[in-house]
């Protein structure tokens, strides 16, 4: 069975809420619904629950949240539970984005706890791995990535690894504007893939849907998608333009299946 693609856009810390419904609305009008491409978007928590009434009535199109706690509630002043998140309809949960790993110092025993709150309570985890600049100058890219997989699903069931979406972001082309070849993201997916068949079982490997993320736009997306173990995006800037974000969306949904 082929893998459907999917195309997410991680607004990180932008958008008032007049610029994210305008945005959103436009992306809905410029692409009718399809049922080739999923599409996500992870606006601020902010949004969440007003975004996703302009998506009513869509099946192709969800929201996710960037960021959640690994409690479902209590004294956390500041914080956003994964309870809180799954109910204001959002779907999906980004889990261990390398800014969050960066500037919040989440470390693999955090992330591990904020995937077991996204299972918990019945939302979808985009996990994200990858390689910094000089680990792959130090040619060590594939050992890094190895880690951080054999990690986290030594930590989930196969029942949360059927439900696991990845997201490989080399870290050194987030949003540095420098893109990972199509060749360099095909070899490090079908890496991934391979080390999953052994941690997970060749069915697990073949159905994870594997995004690549780091300045992935309306030029280089087409080639990116095309690659056989390149499932989709998760985009960053691009995701905030609705002419950018939506040549993106269209390349997913031109790729043969
Ligand atoms: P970018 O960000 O597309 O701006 O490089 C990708 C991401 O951080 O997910």
């Amino acid at each position: 069975m082929a893998r459907k693609k999917i195309v997410a856009g991680n607004w990180k810390m932008n958008k008032t809420l007049t610029e994210a419904r305008s945005l959103v609305e436009e992306v809905l009008k410029n692409n009718p619904a399809d049922n080739k491409v999923c599409k996500i978007i992870f606006p601020p928590f902010l949004f969440l629950s007003e975004l996703n009434v302009l998506l009513t009535g869509r099946e192709d199109v969800f929201t996710g949240a960037q960021n959640c706690h690994t409690l479902d509630a209590g004294a956390y002043t500041g914080e956003t539970s994964a309870q809180a998140i799954a109910s204001v309809g959002a779907s999906y949960v980004l889990v261990g984005h390398s800014e969050r790993r960066q500037y919040f110092h989440e470390n693999s025993e955090v992330l591990k706890s904020k995937l077991d709150a996204v299972y918990r309570n019945g939302l979808i985890p985009v996990y994200c791995i990858g390689e910094v600049l000089a680990e792959r100058k130090q040619s060590v890219h594939f050992q890094v990535v190895a880690r951080q997989l054999a990690d986290v699903c030594a930590h989930i069931s196969p029942e949360h690894a059927a439900r696991l979406i990845l997201a490989y972001e080399p870290v050194w082309a987030i949003g540095t504007g420098e893109t990972a070849t199509p060749q360099q993201a095909e070899e490090m997916h079908a890496f991934i893939r391979k080390e999953l068949k052994q941690l997970h079982g060749e069915r697990m490997a073949e159905q994870c849907q594997i995004l690549y993320g780091g300045s992935c736009n309306a030029s280089n997306a087409a080639e990116l998608f095309a690659c056989p173990n390149v499932d989709g995006g998760l985009i960053g800037g691009a995701s905030l333009k609705v002419e950018d974000f939506t040549a993106i969306i269209q390349a997913a949904c031109s790729v043969p299946v």
